[in-house]
């Protein structure tokens, strides 16, 4: 491993200031495993020049796009998950509050004179909602739906999106965990009658995300863009290819975590009820998500074999753990295997001497440590990257989910690794 690797550089990016998630932009809709925005804000300030463009190839909820804009960098955000393509374009868009006010509250009169009952189907959807709830998500977004000809498509999205916001709050889901999944707690609120309220919390959720819009734009003079486009960052360089961007000056990303995140299970009420992808479509995509439970390999007679010596020495361990150990083996095998293609790509859209931040947490699966950022880093150099910065991070803050059978590992510190590339 390049010597560079054993200069690591604590650093506090937390500090004490008041998580910044609650009262800007960046609070506008959940996401599992949000970045925090000093992070990307440090990356972007040392790592490019006013007037660039970032690449967020994993944008997720639009963190990177968000704080590229605000120190007035162009971005660029990619993901796999049409919800997240939703919420970054939205967190970008510097649109002014007062004047759009006027036509939020008329889609609100509409939805309140609405009196329909719901026409939309999923399945088990009256095992996530009860009648009631159903009925008033029904009104909210066939309400917004027949304003659309009238709102800017700003303000369409806007709308969609606090609706999107409050879907598991009107659910019999748990918004305590990662996964949909209807938990004994949930249970016992439903026992003694709790009923969710979806056009209150609709209401509510338009006027505390117009508050953070303001807070984030208001009173500022931001020319930077953002773009967020749905797509696989293992095909990167055709994303942008079709796109027609050419030249990128810095990709700042933080990867899926092995295992860790299931984002189509956890926001799938939200992406059926947004219309964003249908049962089948989110099964299709999730087979396309790096770090995926799906796995194609059915013959785990031996652990997979890599060209890594290091990454060789964790698989065996997994492989010869009893229960999950061979197939998790291999699906970590997969998950690396995907990061390399993903590695190769930004080889192709990145100039020489330019910068590839990755920001990254080490996971533990069937008791093993897998040193996920060192083994990253092997990887990366082989495609051509030189590593130049290597940071150490606490997490305090960020909002992680372990899956059910907590084989996804705890996560407690971000390593933030910089890459110039070389060749
Ligand atoms: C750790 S999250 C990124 C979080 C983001 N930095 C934020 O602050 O919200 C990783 C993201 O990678 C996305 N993802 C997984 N596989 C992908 C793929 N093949 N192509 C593009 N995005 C993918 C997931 O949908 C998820 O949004």
């Amino acid at each position: 491993m390049d010597s560079a690797i054993s200069i690591i550089e604590n650093m506090n990016f937390r500090g004490n200031a008041v998580n910044p998630f609650s009262f800007t932009a960046h609070g506008i809709h959940s996401y599992t495993a949000k970045m925090i925005p000093q992070i990307s804000k440090y990356l972007i300030e040392n790592f490019s020049q006013k007037g660039d463009l970032v690449l967020d190839p994993f944008c997720g909820s639009g963190t990177t796009l968000l704080e590229a804009n605000l120190i007035g960098r162009n971005a660029l955000g990619i993901d796999i998950n049409p919800l997240s393509v939703l919420i970054s374009q939205v967190k970008t868009s510097k649109f002014d509050v007062e004047t759009a006010k006027p036509a939020i509250m008329e889609t609100i009169e509409v939805i309140d004179k609405f009196n329909d009952t719901c026409r939309v189907k999923f399945p088990n959807i009256d095992y996530w909602f009860n009648t009631d709830a159903k009925d008033e998500l029904y009104r909210i977004k066939t309400g917004i739906e027949a304003q659309k000809k009238y709102l800017d498509s700003t303000i369409y999205r806007f709308l969609l999106l606090c609706f999107s916001s409050i879907i598991r709050k009107s659910s019999n889901a748990d918004p305590y965990m990662g996964k949909t999944y209807k938990s004994k707690r949930v249970v016992k609120k439903i026992a003694s009658g709790w009923r969710p309220a979806p056009i209150q919390y609709f209401k509510d959720a338009v006027n505390r995300n117009l508050e953070r819009i303001s807070a984030t734009y208001n009173g500022k003079d931001i020319t930077a863009n953002t773009q967020a486009i749905h797509g696989d960052a293992k095909r990167v360089s055709k994303v942008l290819d079709e796109k027609g961007f050419s030249m990128i000056d810095l990709v700042v990303t933080s990867p899926p975590y092995i295992n860790a995140q299931d984002y189509f299970r956890s926001y799938k009420l939200e992406l059926w009820w947004l219309g964003l992808a249908t049962p089948e479509q989110v099964i299709a995509l999730n087979k396309k998500a790096i770090g995926t439970e799906y796995i194609f390999e059915h013959n785990y007679d031996a652990a997979p074999q890599t060209d890594c010596i290091i990454l060789n020495d964790v698989l065996i361990k997994i492989w010869s753990k009893p229960k999950m150990g061979r197939r998790k083996s291999y699906l970590v095998a997969n998950y690396f295997e995907s990061m390399n293609a993903f590695f190769e790509e930004v080889n192709h859209i990145l100039p020489k001497n330019k910068y590839f931040c990755l920001i990254t947490g080490n996971n533990t699966i069937c008791e093993v440590e897998i040193p996920t950022f060192r083994i990253l880093a092997y990887l990366a150099e082989e495609k051509g990257f030189k590593l130049e910065r290597l940071f150490r991070d606490e997490i305090k803050w960020r909002v992680l989910f372990k899956n059910r059978n907590h084989n996804g590992g705890v996560i407690n510190e971000e390593w933030i690794t910089v890459f110039k590339k070389v060749r």
